[in-house]
């Protein structure tokens, strides 16, 4: 099957026992067994559930990936993977990762014995550099959150296993339908499911996929022992959303180009970082990499700064000011303030993640009714 095919059909069905065209919801925390020591291939929902399994097999597909594993949210689906390591291993990360992705490391893993660097993965040597004899994993993000750094998946990939490390991609930004880490030899990719791959904004969840079933087992070990698991009907919710991924991504990809040449033309913004734009620093390696465009992620900064990006982010209508991205509905989020306020102010510097930097999650709208609430915000300030 060709990938839109395999958005909308690769959820299996009809159901055998009733010719439903849509995945029944198994909403039951536990399965009878038909006598002692047997069951009918479920026993109870935190170890699997038919519903998980469906959607789990579906992303699998997708993501063009043999085992796929389905989490409460995608912290939870980063939390379990960090657990197949142990104290005085080492993992060496791209600096701009998710805010929530940096505390988990930096608060809670570290209290348990976790070694962490972080390094701009935009550069390679960077990633080679830091690798250590108990570095046992490499983790990127492409492109990054928030700053939309794009990382070559296929050298840092090669650097990590030459160094006999694990290489991990939190793929949440560039969704399967623009990028497939695995066909550039990620032994994990990981999705907040949350963002495109549901793409309503309906539910909090996670994936991890592998095709290595040493990791999967481990994985699904996880999903049995800590119990990080998303509902029945959180994983309904996705595999509906998976069946239009395609048409999604190439709408949020469309728009997004068109508002990011719209932004980069305007006299009151200092700044825009999108993966498509010619100016992007790492825009041949998402050429190469990325297929069918660069997602709907653009972030920018205002002349005027905080002061600035503040006013446009009271002042759009349509444009939804909320911490989220990936869905349907397009919305506006200052990471300063919102999602990435917990990284201290001196990571913060470090980064290049400044006070006045404005993030846009490019919806599904008509483009010209989102560029319109642009021109009316930006007309106030
Ligand atoms: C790139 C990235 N990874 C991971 C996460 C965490 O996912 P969740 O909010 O589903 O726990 C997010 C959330 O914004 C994210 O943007």
């Amino acid at each position: 099957m060709k990938f839109d095919t395999k958005c909308v059909r690769a959820a299996g069905g009809p159901d055998p026992t009733t010719g439903s065209i849509i995945a029944p919801i198994y909403q039951s925390a536990t399965f009878v067994l038909p006598e002692v020591g047997k069951n009918l291939g479920f026993d109870y929902t935190r170890s699997s559930n038919p519903t998980r399994q469906r959607l789990e097999e579906q992303m699998a597909a997708i993501e063009g990936l043999k085992y796929g594993s389905a989490y409460a949210s995608g912290m939870s689906a980063v939390d379990s993977m960090m657990k197949i390591f142990e104290a005085g291993d080492h993992i060496v990360s791209s600096d701009d990762v998710y805010g929530g992705v940096s505390r988990l490391f930096n608060t809670i893993l570290t209290k348990f014995g976790l070694e962490f660097t972080y390094v701009n993965s935009s550069n390679p040597g960077e990633v080679e550099a830091a690798i250590r004899p108990n570095t046992k994993m490499v983790w990127i993000e492409t492109p990054t959150n928030p700053l939309l750094k794009v990382t070559d998946v296929k050298a840092v990939g090669d650097i990590a296993h030459a160094a006999g490390c694990l290489f991990g991609v939190d793929s949440t930004f560039a969704t399967p339908y623009h990028l497939k880490p695995g066909e550039y030899g990620a032994d994990i990719v990981m999705h907040s499911t949350t963002k495109y791959l549901s793409g309503h904004n309906l539910i909090i969840g996670g994936m991890l996929l592998t095709d290595n079933e040493e990791l999967s087992e481990k994985f699904k070990y996880m999903q049995k022992s800590a119990g990080a698991v998303p509902s029945p009907f959180d994983c309904f919710l996705i595999m509906e959303g998976l069946k239009t991924l395609h048409l999604r991504m190439a709408r949020h990809s469309e728009n997004a180009m068109k508002i990011a040449e719209y932004l980069e033309a305007h006299a009151k913004v200092e700044k825009v970082t999108y993966p498509g734009l010619a100016s992007h620093p790492r825009h041949e390696v998402a050429k190469a990499q990325m297929k069918g465009g660069y997602s709907g992620m653009i972030s920018f900064e205002l002349v005027g700064g905080i002061a600035a990006g503040t006013k446009l982010m009271n002042s759009v209508e349509l444009c939804a000011l909320a911490e989220s991205l990936g869905a349907v509905e397009t919305m506006i989020t200052h990471p300063a303030t919102m999602t990435h306020a917990e990284v201290p102010q001196d990571e913060r510097d470090a980064r290049g993640l400044t006070d006045g930097l404005v993030r846009l999650s490019v919806g599904i709208e008509d483009v010209e009714d989102i560029l319109a609430d642009l021109d009316q915000a930006f007309a106030g300030i």
